[in-house]
């Protein structure tokens, strides 16, 4: 399921807090939010779904939906490293970001770290190991086609928003998701929406609303049954 022939087209911004994200010109939609990319994927990600998962879960194995600047993988990364716990990272991305603008964004500098670049420029298909406790496998694709032996703790589900790809939220890929989850097991998302909640309900969620980061009421923690 390659998509090497998929060209995106895109460009770097600067959000609210500093931190870069990427505005895609072809489908006009940010990467994430423009008031601040680093405070919306600490909030709801790393906030909200990993420090939950570290209290639920011994060996940690995440799945994100949607690799792309890979802000969410760094932030992981920095949290294996900081708290010592392992993290297997497995991420599907439909559309790789050219690695020459992955080379221009500045979460290392705002981090302090130095790891985007072995993210970025790791092979795809195949788990790497990056640092001593992370471990990435990015497969290219999309999510619909997306299968592994392999059960989740966490899910991040970071796809753009349903207005633009209503396809990515709905009950029957939600149950997917559902299914690729360990009972108990995690997700979370930036996105509150009445129908978000419902489909994620009949997939079987148990779902909560969280305060979300900058200029954001609620984003979204659901708990596989
Ligand atoms: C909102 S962006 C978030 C990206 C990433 N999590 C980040 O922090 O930069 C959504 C991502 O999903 C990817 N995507 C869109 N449709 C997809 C699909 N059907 N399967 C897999 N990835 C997809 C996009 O290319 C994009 O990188």
């Amino acid at each position: 399921m390659s998509n090497s022939e998929n060209k995106t087209e895109s460009r770097i911004i600067v959000t609210a807090d500093g931190s870069h994200s990427v505005y895609n010109t072809q489908m006009g939609l940010h990467y994430h939010s423009i008031f601040g990319a680093l405070q919306e994927s600490q909030r709801v990600f790393i906030e909200l779904g990993l420090w939950a998962a570290f209290e639920r879960f011994d060996a940690i194995r995440v799945f994100e939906m949607g690799f792309g600047t890979g802000l969410n993988a760094l932030l992981t990364l920095l949290e294996a490293e900081k708290t010592g716990r392992a993290i297997a990272y497995t991420a599907v991305e439909a559309y790789p970001l050219p690695l020459d603008e992955a080379r221009e964004l500045n979460f290392d500098e705002i981090l302090h770290s130095h790891s985007l670049p072995a993210l970025h420029e790791a092979p795809w298909n195949g788990p790497v190991a990056i640092t001593p406790h992370f471990q990435l496998t990015k497969q290219e694709g999309y999510l619909q086609q997306f299968s592994s032996e392999d059960r989740f703790n966490l899910v991040y589900y970071d796809a753009f928003a349903p207005e633009a790809q209503p396809e990515l939220w709905t009950a029957e890929l939600f149950e997917k998701v559902a299914g690729m989850l360990v009972p108990g097991g995690i997700l979370t998302t930036y996105c509150s929406k009445g129908y978000v909640q419902r489909n994620l309900k009949a997939a079987g969620f148990t779902v909560e609303k969280h305060p979300g980061p900058a200029r954001k009421r609620e984003v979204l923690r659901a708990i596989r049954n």
